[in-house]
């Protein structure tokens, strides 16, 4: 074999799972997905360090997750190449029970995990190497390149990282491509459509909406939108502190400081979730929650309704509808101009979502691809689509899902790719020096829809030196930005008179 397989993976907030193309079935592309054992496809994204300080992966790491609440990590992918904002940092320790804090330069999101600290790098690198490990042992053959999936609203800083995890662990990230776009690949690959869709995936961790227009083999979207703190962790979030209310109120007693009656509550609260799903009633029992002061164990007797939960969880819901038109209407299309429109993540399973989606399109979700597995086999197939030995060619044709600009004197943005602006993309600007003899050009990245430069994410403080010498305002300088087709900027500078390139240093800081 001459060929190297490379695999698909969907790196998920709860689950991951992995695919590849084992050559052709009746001249289609023939996807498998890659079984863990037990059979299961799916792989829960947690890492977790026991008592001996060993390190734990997958099932090993849920299964020890109630005893080991500290110590067992979920969610990371929430939180990789995030700058380590207050916010941030604040919202997580409200809703995880392991150590967060920012690093010494606020660059990134620690985690405290058996008395070290880690990034959310290396904890995806980990998770990412599971799987590879996994992969290599199902295809008896070692595999080093993987096209991974991230979210469509993931912003470049965080694309950077998904790709630095991999190179952690020798894992060759060839290509970034967005979970939806994935999932239409999985949908129209080798059916000869000529579609609008729309992939509307709410996940464990994350939400995304794109509008895509499917032609044969070239998958050009038109709009795409998310909110990456939005995802069924958020929906267990909603009952957590309904449980907790409510027994405050009846008890007196605070549970949400303890680490295993928070993690038994969590456990339960998310398995309620699902049934309610298929039933319209569920109860929530937990024995031996907690004492009395007086020593008197106390129990959690409650039940759950469908109902209750929709209101608990409505305002969130709220959201993703909200984000829904705002991207249909980027799009510049309607409703009806929507052929399909496709379920994709666990939390879709939620009868209300499908509901209020009928209720909006005017007619049901398609069932044309399944929720759990169309983004690793559209990553496998993309994966396949780049291999030597393949007749698959794919065009991709996707969009930056928040405005890139630069900061201006005045402190707002000045925007040089626009929110959807398609990928990859390159723009020139023309600057000029400001002083006398000004060596260097310093210029601040920023990337978000917020009108003012530091309400965003800044993606790095760039500086170009070696400026020729002149009077101020008499030296120009052309800036290039560069948005890959993994939506990832790099940025050059050069003389636009001499043509003699500058050097470009960067700098990530929030300030
Ligand atoms: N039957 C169900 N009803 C409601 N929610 C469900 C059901 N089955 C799974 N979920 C929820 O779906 C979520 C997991 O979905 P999925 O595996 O698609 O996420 P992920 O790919 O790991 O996350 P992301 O795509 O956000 O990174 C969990 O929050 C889980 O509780
Ligand atoms: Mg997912």
């Amino acid at each position: 074999m001459t060929k190297e397989t490379i695999i698909g993976i969907d790196l998920g907030t709860t689950n991951s799972c992995a695919a590849y193309v084992d050559g052709y079935k009746d001249g289609n592309p023939n996807v498998r997905l890659i079984p863990y054992k037990g059979g299961d496809y799916t792989i829960p994204s947690i890492f977790a360090v026991d008592d001996k300080g060993n390190e734990l992966i997958g099932y090993e790491a849920k299964r020890q997750w109630q005893l080991n609440a500290r110590n067992t990590i979920y969610g990371a992918k929430r939180l990789v190449g995030r700058t380590a904002t207050s916010d941030i940092v604040e919202t997580m320790k409200r809703v995880v029970q392991y150590g967060v804090k920012p690093s010494a330069d606020n660059k990134e999101v620690l985690i405290e995990v058996a008395k070290r600290e880690m990034s959310l790098q290396e904890v995806s690198a980990r998770i990412l190497n599971k799987i590879r490990d996994v992969a290599s042992n199902h295809l008896r053959t070692p595999i080093h390149k993987a096209v991974v999936t991230v979210p469509a609203y993931f912003s470049d800083r965080q694309r950077q990282s998904v790709k630095e995890a991999g190179k952690l662990v020798g894992l060759e990230v060839v290509r970034i491509i967005n979970e939806p776009t994935s999932a239409a690949l999985a949908y129209g690959v080798g059916k000869h459509l000529n579609q609008k869709v729309c992939i509307f995936d709410l996940g464990g961790g994350t939400f995304d909406v794109s509008v895509i227009e499917i032609r044969d083999q070239v998958f050009e979207v038109k709009a795409t939108g998310g909110d990456i703190f939005l995802g069924g962790i958020d929906f267990d979030n909603a009952m957590i502190h309904y449980v907790l209310r409510e027994f405050q109120t009846k008890t007196g007693i605070d549970l949400s400081t303890d680490p295993v009656a928070m993690q038994r509550i969590k456990d339960l609260a998310e398995r309620t979730k699902m049934d309610l799903s298929s039933r319209e009633e569920a109860p929530f029992n937990i024995p031996f929650i907690t004492m009395t002061p007086q020593g008197q164990p106390l129990n959690i007797e409650m039940k759950f309704s469908r109902k209750l939960l929709e209101q608990l969880t409505g305002e969130l819901i709220e959201r993703t509808l909200k984000i829904l038109q705002k991207v249909l209407h980027d799009s510049g299309l309607s409703t009806h101009d929507i052929d399909e429109v496709m379920l994709v993540g666990g939390q879709t399973r939620m009868p209300i979502v499908q509901d209020k989606l009928t209720k909006y399109f005017g007619k049901p979700p398609s069932k044309g691809v399944h929720p759990d597995e169309a983004v690793a086999i559209g990553a496998a197939l993309y994966a396949f689509s780049l291999q030597d030995d393949t007749n698959l060619k794919l065009q991709l044709l996707d969009v930056i899902p928040m405005a890139i600009g630069l900061e201006k004197a005045d402190g707002n943005l000045h925007i040089v790719f626009p929110r959807n602006a398609p990928i990859p993309n390159a723009k020139q600007i023309i600057g000029t020096t400001s002083a006398d003899n000004q060596a260097e050009l310093i210029m601040r990245i920023w990337q978000g829809d917020h009108e003012v430069a530091d309400k965003n994410e800044q993606l790095g403080e760039f500086t170009f030196s070696g400026i020729r010498q002149g009077p101020s305002g008499a030296v120009r300088v052309e800036i290039t930005f560069d948005v890959n087709v993994e939506g990832i900027l790099t940025m050059r500078a050069q003389d636009p008179d001499t043509k003699n390139e500058l050097t470009t240093t960067v700098r990530v800081t929030q300030s």
